[in-house]
């Protein structure tokens, strides 16, 4: 199986068809009235795209570039970020915004030394008043420097998601990492030495291997799991390895010369995840993330999908909660767009409360397992019978009921046992269809006169 866009059967027939968004290029103006005018809760989050790497993994669906020892372009790039934090500063001091959680992503932030996350909170902090913490994305390789840890933590670094991916030489090689077990052990150590809050690390399953080798087993995803639950972390985040048609590896997967485990392994490995991580202590606080620490969780998927986020950087994506917005995906022109004092937007577009509703209630549903109805209405402003009780989407939700996948109660709706592979298939259709065809559009072109999804 190839666990790219076509692969779900039904669930990429429906985010295809389901799903249509159409970015367009937006005015200055009208960008800053759109801002200002949907941004209606005082709470909001702050993600910072870093799009650098040392190089890039094979199937890597992000927005990054590699980058060797050009220091100049990072100090280059985070003085532009902190311009455009002040723009934002400028444009939302009317509105007395509390900046709720920052989290730094990419690429690799953990690329950056402490000073530049020291500039950059300073800068969050005199514009929007902001908290000195910041959750970065980390690579295992830059992390086994004990002093650069020390650094990051010092200057601001307060949670850490580390992409250990496998304690597997093999899948290692098979993903195109240049960092080895030992390092991310070494880093998971320093992470604990320097007193770093929270720790997630990330891992990943369904890895392509070569044909004539044997492809990932069960058993090596099993040992990948037993190791990760020896580790001293706190949440533990596995991603099936989606093929975007834009990533290094997509030939060799089409042509055959790489190949997935089958579908059954791929529904084995979701459900023997489920099993060792909750027994191991772990609780499922989405359908890939299970936390040790109640209450807390290393996501931003929950800002994107529900917003608001206001997203910084070259290739960030974000969502006041009626307008969303793609910044443009190339370095030198997100640099020189913020010196002249613009917003880098390169697409936006409007989000009715419809629309919101169907993104919120997917999210909590098939992603965090459970919607709460009295956390809907506060959020939206309506209960769910308002949005969706007559539309398709209600009809759909009526389907997964009557199949057993999700269970109504009193307060809200949950995703069963059963419900967990379907959600899988839905999350992740999702994903390949709507967020990793916009960053293969914008990616393209860096600023495009209209961009349709899907
Ligand atoms: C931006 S990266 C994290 C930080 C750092 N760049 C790294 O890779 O270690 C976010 C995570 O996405 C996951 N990821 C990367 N490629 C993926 C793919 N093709 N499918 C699913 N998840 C993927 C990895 O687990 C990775 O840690
Ligand atoms: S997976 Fe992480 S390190 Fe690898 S290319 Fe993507 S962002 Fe960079």
């Amino acid at each position: 199986m190839i666990l790219d866009r076509h692969s779900f059967g039904i669930w990429s027939f429906i985010a295809k068809h389901a799903f249509k968004a159409v970015f367009t290029k937006i005015g200055q103006l009208s960008v800053s009235r759109a801002i200002i005018d949907t941004l209606r809760e005082r709470e909001t989050a702050l993600y910072i795209h870093i799009p650098f790497c040392r190089s890039i993994c094979f199937y890597c669906p992000y927005v990054r570039f590699p980058i060797g020892r050009d220091s100049k372009l990072i100090s280059k790039y985070v003085n532009a970020l902190c311009s455009e934090i002040k723009a934002y500063g400028n444009l939302l001091k009317e509105l007395d915004l509390k900046i709720a959680d920052i989290h730094a992503g990419g690429g690799t932030p953990s690329l950056l030394s402490g000073r530049y996350f020291k500039m950059i909170l300073e800068s969050l902090a005199e514009n929007f008043g902001a908290e000195p913490r910041i959750a970065i994305e980390a690579n295992p390789e830059d992390l086994r420097d004990e002093a650069h840890v020390f650094d990051l933590v010092d200057n601001g670094v307060t949670e850490v998601s580390l992409g250990v991916q496998s304690f597997n030489e093999r899948m290692l090689k098979s993903l195109g990492r240049r960092h080895t077990p030992e390092d991310s052990l070494m880093a998971i150590e320093n992470l604990h030495e320097a007193g770093v809050e929270y720790t997630n690390i990330d891992m990943m399953y369904m890895i392509p291997t070569r044909s004539h080798d044997s492809p990932q087993s069960i058993d090596e995803w099993r040992a990948d799991l037993e190791k990760a639950i020896e580790l001293d972390v706190d949440e533990i985040t596995c991603y099936p390895t989606l093929i975007t048609d834009y990533c290094i590896g997509y030939r060799w997967v089409k042509s055959g010369e790489v190949v997935q485990p089958d579908k059954r392994t791929f529904k084995k490995m979701v459900y023997l995840t489920e099993d060792i991580l909750s027994s191991a202590g772990f609780e499922p606080v989405e359908i890939y993330g299970y936390s040790k620490k109640s209450g807390w969780k290393y996501v931003t998927v929950n800002y994107e999908m529900e917003g608001p986020l206001l997203g910084l950087g070259c290739g960030a994506m974000g969502f006041t909660g009626g307008f969303e917005y793609q910044n443009t995906c190339s370095v030198p022109d997100y640099i020189q767009s913020v010196r002249e004092g613009k917003f880098p937007i390169a697409g936006a577009r409007f989000v009715d409360l419809r629309e919101r509703a169907i993104r919120y209630t997917t999210c909590r549903l098939f992603v965090c397992r459970h919607l709460s109805f009295v956390e809907l209405k506060r959020k939206l402003g309506e209960g769910i019978d308002k949005f969706i009780k007559k539309s398709g989407f209600g009809r759909f939700l009526q389907l997964l009921r009557l199949t057993g996948r999700i269970k109504y109660r009193t307060e809200g709706i949950q995703l069963t046992r059963k419900g967990l592979f379907t959600a899988h298939q839905i999350c992740w259709a999702f994903v390949l269809n709507v967020p990793c065809r916009i960053s293969e559009k914008f990616l393209k072109d860096p600023w495009p006169e209209k961009v349709h999804i899907p």
